[in-house]
This record gives structure tokens, C-alpha cells and sequence, in this order.
């Protein structure tokens, strides 16, 4: 299919609807160049997953993305971006992410994501406390925003009135390495600034557990750092890392699930008499409507794709949305359904860089749906107060505004 009669990718029609457009290229160019992103667009399941496993696809994309984002505007303006996302397991290949990970591992083995639950559930019922009188709520708001980033207060052992600092910080990141859309240059400057205070804010924590060490994640990596196994700056990275990926996806996640239920009645019926559907239906949400729907790697060696060349240095954005409805591995993809089986979604990626916090990111998602469905059994879309999408980057994708009624 020609480059000219593939619909643009970054307009709010694409961004807010994007289904077509990832139907017709996985149907008529799963490999597809895209001018408009200067990038390759790889769409279908068994691709997506190939891709992710392949070594000749390099997660060390740092540098040349933020180039390519940036246009000539040349990459001093995120001086301190690059630094910080340097030492990031997230950036690493081969035996250097191994190394990273498998040190962060440690911090989210299952026996511990389950020790985790009850704080998880009281943080979700404050926050509820707080608006069940009123009968009406901004999800996006109210729940999605606070809930992720006041767990990761908790899992850092920080302040919980810093989450909102961290929390802006950490948007302002993420959305640079999202693939901003709009104004790049603020959006570079707000990065930059984002990771400076972040690594500074981290920086101060990890020594004051150096003095005082405890049970917190942080104290964990720092005992790898001072057996040698990794440096400080790689413990500040990746600390920057878990905070910021520990919250500005779940943010989405759990936005986007409660859309979904509530614009899929009969769905959110069943899981109303059948609560121990939960999981099943989280499993679902991640796979229907992902909160990260692409993911990019840089070619490090050239390679043949279904007949394409993929060049090294050029970007690659792998299409987890799109797998995640490919008919060649889901019955109707299109179709929501929550008592579905053997749910091989991408939505927490593949491969060696899997996602870290995938079980912790289920478990505050399966609370927070069953929490919601049990308290407020009512709950609806505010006719009112139409809901908002984000439209600013094209590999997150939630809700800035979603508001309910009950
Ligand atoms: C629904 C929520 C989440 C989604 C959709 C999500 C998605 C992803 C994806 C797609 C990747 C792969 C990135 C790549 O291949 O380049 C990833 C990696 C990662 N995620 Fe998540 N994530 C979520 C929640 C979390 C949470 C709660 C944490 C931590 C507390 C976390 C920490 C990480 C880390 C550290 C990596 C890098 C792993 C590595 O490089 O080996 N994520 N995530």
C-alpha cells in the first residue's frame, strides 16, 4: 500500500479512534514506512512479539529518538533527560539489562505484590471515602491519578503529599518519551526539567536511606549498589524509572477500563453478579484498550520484515494495539468481552523487557474495578460532563477528564 493512502497517525480523529487505521495497515501493509512519524509502523501480533524478542531491534533508543523528536532543535535542550534515561534498564540490551533487572526483580516478586494488597485497598477506599457522598467523581482525577503514584509512595517509602510534585514531574517525562505531539520544544524543556527534579528528589531519598535503610524498595536497590552491583547513577535511573512507569500507565489503565465497562452495560451487569470475574475482566481491558498502544525500538543491524528492509539507525514503533486485535490470535477482536480465554494480549510488552510491574499493576487494577462495581453499583457516565481523552503523545493514550455519576 502506498505511504499517501495511509490516514495520518497524529491527528486527534487518529489518536482518539485509531482502530481503522490499525486494521488497514495490519490488513494491507503490516510493515509500513510512515512519512508522516519518519518511522516503521509494525502492526500485526506475530510481529509485534517477533520484534520485541528480536536482538537486532535495540531498546538503547534514548538518543536517537530524543533527535528525531527534536527535529534541529538539537539535543542540549534535554541534557538532563538523556542522562537520566541513559542509565535506565528500560534503555539496555543484552547482558546490561539483564544485570538491572534482575536485581529490580527482586523488589516485585508475587509473595511481595501480595503483601501489598491491603495498602493498596485502603488507599483506594480513602479516595472513594472521599467523594461517596457526593455521588459524582472525575475518575481520571479522582482515582486513576492518585491511586498509582500514592502506591508508589508507599513502595518508595516517600512522603505521600509529594505525589502530586512527582507526579508532574513524571508526566512531563513520560510524555516526551511518548512521542509528544504538538509543541516538542516545551515539551523537551518540561522533560528535561521533569528528570532534573526527579533524579535530585531520588537522589536525596536514596541517601537518606543510606543513613537509615529500611524495607522499601529504595533500600533494596541500594543494598545492590553498595554490594557493587550497580552504580549510583544506575540506581537513581532506574528509581526514576520505577516511579515514573509505577504510575503515569496504571493512570490510563484504569481510566480506560472504567470507560469501557461503563460504555459496555451488559459487560459491566456481569461483572456485577460475578465480581470473581475481575481478573478476567482486567485481562480484557488491558488487552481492548491498552494504555501504552505502541512501543519503539531502533534498528541496530539491518533486517527483512515481510519483505521490507528495515535500516539500521532507523525507529521502529511496534503496534501493541494493534496485536492486541489481530483476528489471526483473538476470536472477534473487536469485541469486549470479559469472560474471555487465553488472552494473549502485548499490552505489558514481550520479551526481555516485559513489563516489571505488570503483577503490581493488575492487582491495583483488579481492586480498584472491584471496589468501584461493589460500592457505587450505579455507576455511569455524567451525561452532563462529556468524558475527555488525551490526545498529546502517541504511545499513551487515557483520559485527562472522565466524570461519573452514581
Ligand atoms: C497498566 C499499567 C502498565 C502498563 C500498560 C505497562 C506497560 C509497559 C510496557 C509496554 C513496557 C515495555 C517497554 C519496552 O519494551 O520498551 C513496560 C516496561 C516496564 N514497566 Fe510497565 N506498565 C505498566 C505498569 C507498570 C508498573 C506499575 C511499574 C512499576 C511499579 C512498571 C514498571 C516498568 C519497568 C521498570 C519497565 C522496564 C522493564 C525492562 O526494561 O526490563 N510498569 N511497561
Amino acid at each position: 500500500m502506498p505511504s499517501s493512502a495511509t490516514p495520518a497517525i497524529l491527528t486527534p480523529e487518529t489518536l482518539s479512534n485509531p482502530w481503522p487505521v490499525y486494521r488497514q495497515l495490519q490488513e494491507d501493509d503490516p510493515v509500513h514506512w510512515s512519512e508522516e512519524l519518519q518511522a516503521w509502523l509494525v502492526t500485526r501480533h506475530e510481529d509485534v512479539t517477533g520484534c520485541f524478542r528480536d536482538p537486532r531491534l535495540s531498546a538503547n533508543r534514548t538518543q536517537l529518538f530524543a533527535e528525531h523528536q527534536l527535529g534541529g532543535l538539537g539535543p542540549e535542550l534535554v541534557k538532563d533527560y538523556l542522562r537520566v534515561a541513559e542509565g535506565m534498564m528500560l534503555m539496555k540490551d543484552g547482558t546490561e539489562h539483564t544485570r538491572l533487572r534482575r536485581q529490580a526483580n527482586t523488589g516485585f516478586t508475587s509473595q511481595l505484590l501480595d503483601g501489598w494488597r491491603p495498602t493498596i485497598q485502603r488507599i483506594i477506599d480513602s479516595l472513594l471515602d472521599r467523594v461517596q457522598e457526593r455521588r459524582r467523581m472525575d475518575v481520571a482525577t479522582e482515582l486513576s491519578e492518585p491511586l498509582p503514584a500514592l502506591v508508589m509512595t508507599e513502595l518508595f517509602d516517600i512522603p505521600a503529599e509529594d505525589h502530586e510534585r512527582f507526579q508532574r514531574w513524571s508526566n512531563d517525562t513520560a510524555n516526551f518519551f511518548g512521542a509528544a505531539v504538538g509543541d516538542v520544544r516545551s515539551a523537551a524543556l518540561r522533560a528535561n526539567e521533569g528528570s532534573a527534579q526527579l533524579s535530585r528528589y531520588l537522589t536525596a531519598a536514596i541517601e537518606a536511606r543510606r543513613e537509615r535503610p529500611g524495607e522499601d524498595l529504595l533500600s533494596l536497590l541500594l543494598r545492590y549498589e553498595e554490594q557493587g552491583r550497580m552504580s549510583t547513577e544506575e540506581l537513581v535511573s532506574n528509581a526514576v524509572l520505577i516511579l515514573t512507569a509505577g504510575h503515569v500507565t496504571t493512570i490510563d489503565q484504569l481510566s480506560n477500563g472504567v470507560y469501557e465497562l461503563l460504555t459496555h452495560p451488559e459487560q459491566l451487569e456481569q461483572l456485577k453478579r460475578q465480581p470473581e470475574l475481575c481478573k478476567a475482566a482486567v485481562e480484557e481491558l488491558l488487552r481492548y484498550t491498552p494504555a501504552v498502544p505502541f512501543m519503539h525500538r531502533v534498528v541496530a543491524e539491518d533486517l527483512e520484515l515481510r519483505g521490507r528492509t528495515l535500516r539500521k539507525g532507523q525507529l521502529v514503533f511496534l503496534g501493541i494495539a494493534a496485536a492486541n486485535r489481530d483476528p489471526n490470535v483473538f476470536a472477534d477482536p473487536g469485541r469486549f468481552d470479559i469472560t474471555r480465554q487465553n488472552n494473549k494480549y502485548v499490552s505489558f510488552a514481550f520479551g526481555p523487557h516485559l513489563c516489571l510491574g505488570a503483577g503490581l499493576a493488575r492487582r491495583e487494577l483488579e481492586l480498584a474495578l472491584r471496589t468501584l462495581v461493589c460500592r457505587m453499583p450505579d455507576l455511569r457516565l455524567d451525561e452532563q460532563r462529556p468524558p475527555r481523552l488525551k490526545c498529546n503523545s502517541l504511545l499513551f493514550r487515557g483520559f485527562d477528564s472522565l466524570p461519573v455519576r452514581w
